[in-house]
């Protein structure tokens, strides 16, 4: 093993030592682990940054992430690597009746389909109205999250005044009750890469590239190929591992090829409107805090809610 000279994930000042965009980070670190879980149905059951390095690769010419600590790792069966990239494009797609389908597979009761996708979204589900490409970036309004509230108290919570946070989280408990255990560490990882790209201050749409993967993986199939690997102490090992292989026609070959360029161009579309939107959110917020210090009455301003959310 070599010691590899590189930062911690999360470190955005070494980052910008090394002339490393966080952007090309969580896009790495995305793409890796959509590639491990989607694709070969491999999950590293101890990510945080301190396990996940980043260094500027010479050779490549470009940023390389370095997965240290593959000391536990739980290898999916097909079944669940498939249903759960159908769980993930649905989520990513809003497609009800899917993710109903597959809530229920992972043994989550399916009527609770909406809140679940909710806690891994933190999307409103229960608004139909919400339609299109999830992007995890998009902040809710006040509104939007009264919405939310209130459509998730309807449906779910009870309506008792008197109702306490134990019948409440009763609720939530009997909604996982039945759950696969795999999912525990499929959520767990989720979660963890979630912080992480929330670090580095979500840069990328992490839904849409985890889509493209899951489009990906229901289209491939997989091959067990048998390798040799030599051991630390110079013994030799077989092991199996997934070949992916695409049996299709050429003209299921092109759809493919061209729903996901069509994914890909949303996803662009999507970044420079976010960018566009941060951009004129920067500028308006910093043209009205000049105009408030250059006003002779300090203090005017104070009700405004755009100088507010920039406290
Ligand atoms: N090959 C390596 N190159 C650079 N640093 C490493 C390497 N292996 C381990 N480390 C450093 O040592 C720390 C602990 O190693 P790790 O393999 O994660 O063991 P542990 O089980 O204690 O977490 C890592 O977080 C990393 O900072
Ligand atoms: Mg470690």
């Amino acid at each position: 093993m070599t010691f590899i000279k590189g930062c911690k994930l999360d470190d955005l000042a070494r980052l910008s030592e090394m002339g490393i965009s966080p952007r090309d980070v969580a896009q790495l670190l995305v793409e890796c682990f959509s590639t491990q879980t989607f694709l070969y149905g491999i999950v590293h059951a101890d990510l945080h940054p301190g396990n996940l390095h980043v260094r500027y690769s010479d050779e490549l010419g470009k940023p390389q992430l370095i997965v240290l600590d593959h000391g536990c790792y739980k290898v999916l069966d097909n079944e669940t690597r498939l249903d759960y990239a159908h769980l993930w494009k649905s989520i990513v797609f809003r497609e009800h009746d899917q993710l109903k389908h597959y809530t229920g597979k992972f043994g989550i009761d399916p009527n609770f389909y909406q809140l679940f996708a909710l806690f891994l979204t933190f999307s409103n589900f229960l608004d139909s109205s919400q339609t299109g490409l999830l992007d995890q970036r998009r902040q809710m309004s006040k509104t939007e999250l009264k919405k939310m509230w209130k459509d998730l108290k309807d449906k779910f919570f009870s309506k008792n005044p008197n109702a306490n946070v134990v019948d409440h989280f009763s609720v939530i408990e009997n909604m996982f009750q039945g759950m696969k255990l795999d999912l525990i560490l499929l959520l767990r990882t989720n979660i963890q890469i979630r912080s992480m790209t929330t670090s580095l201050g979500k840069p990328i749409n992490r839904f849409g590239i985890m889509a493209e993967y899951c489009i990906k993986a229901l289209e491939y199939e997989t091959v067990p190929v048998t390798k040799q690997v030599v051991l630390k102490d110079g013994d030799t090992k077989e092991i199996v591992l997934n070949q992916l292989v695409l049996n299709r026609t050429l003209k299921q070959r092109l759809t493919l090829q061209w729903h996901l360029i069509q994914l890909r161009f949303s996803l662009s579309v999507m970044n420079v409107a976010f960018w566009a939107v941060q951009k004129l959110l920067r500028w308006t917020l910093l043209s009205r805090f000049i105009e408030f210090v250059s006003s002779p009455q300090h203090g005017k301003y104070t009700d405004d809610p755009l100088l507010r959310n920039a406290e």
